[in-house]
């Protein structure tokens, strides 16, 4: 079994954008600036919002960070995204998601401007990529491909299952997995809450992409031998042992189904890092207007 480390992919894909971003101010040019917008105080939704401005100044981004109290209303946040759409300072941005329930997430997203929208929510984008045309791609399908190009796993021909049909994960992910390109040329399964015999379809799956929100769902009696599994899952459960106070577990049961596939992403350490290293690579090609 190999480990897919997304910790180490990303710093290496942080290094390449550090140096691009150098290239770019020697030749006189603007630093990338990424934004982006927290509303409320959902703790896990700050770590990861964090966790983002701090890779900006890692490769040398600017970053600015808004954070709106939990009661802002949806025409003061779309205020908000329209003054960011106006910012010539500003290359790209992202709204962090889940939203309070006040506001209507779609409208949020249909305003943000869609060359600055990094995070590739808007219709615009979705689009686009369903037609197999340049644009940006959201962040973790386009770091799941990453990793995948980065330790040149096979896919062309395999059976992918993908477990989920999220805008933000599942269903990008099945579209780039069936694409007429390397990553892809799968035959793609979507399952979600409403498959009927799931162990079905996970049997004979060579890839397994996994983000179905459920802790530990993914058993080793549902895959094969040698399948290829990516964890796209987070949670937190308690551990007294930890500093924090928690531990990280993903949608798969890693201590057992590692024991079984060829390759595996751990949690934490695998998908998480490389979702943020792809989102600075669509702000860098945000400023590079690519
Ligand atoms: N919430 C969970 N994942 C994401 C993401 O990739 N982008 C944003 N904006 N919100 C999220």
């Amino acid at each position: 079994m190999i480990l897919l480390d997304g910790k180490k992919t990303s710093n290496h894909i942080k290094s390449e954008i550090a140096s691009e971003v150098d290239k770019i101010i020697e030749d006189g040019g603007k630093r990338p600036h990424l934004a982006a917008i927290l509303v409320g105080s959902d703790g896990a939704s700050r770590t990861y919002v964090n966790a983002k401005v701090k890779a900006c100044e890692k490769v040398g981004f600017h970053s600015t960070l808004i954070e709106l109290p939990e009661k802002t209303s949806e025409e003061e946040l779309i205020k908000s995204i329209e003054e960011l759409n106006e910012n010539d300072n500003i290359d790209g941005f992202i709204v962090q998601l889940p939203l309070p329930r006040h506001i209507n997430e779609k409208r949020v997203i249909e305003t943000i401007e869609p060359t600055k929208d990094v995070d590739g929510f808007h219709p615009s984008s979705v689009g686009k990529l369903a037609l197999g045309l340049p644009t940006f791609i959201s962040a973790t399908p386009n770091g799941i491909l990453e990793l995948l190009r980065r330790y040149n796993i096979e896919t062309e021909g395999k059976n992918c299952v993908v477990l989920g049909r999220s805008n933000i994960v599942g269903s990008p992910m099945s579209i780039l997995m069936y694409q007429k390109a390397y990553p892809g040329n799968c035959t793609v399964t979507v399952c979600h809450s409403r498959t009927k015999n799931l162990k079905e379809f996970t049997l004979n799956a060579d890839i397994i992409i996994v983000a179905i929100g459920k802790k530990e769902f993914l058993k080793e009696d549902m895959i094969k031998e040698g399948a290829v599994v990516i964890d796209v899952g987070i949670h937190r459960v308690p551990d007294a042992s930890k500093k924090s106070g928690f531990a990280l577990k993903g949608d798969v049961d890693f201590e057992n189904v590692s024991k079984k596939c060829s390759y595996i992403t751990p949690v934490p350490g695998g998908v998480g890092p490389m979702t943020i290293a792809s989102l600075l690579s669509n702000t860098l090609k945000a400023n590079l207007r690519i």
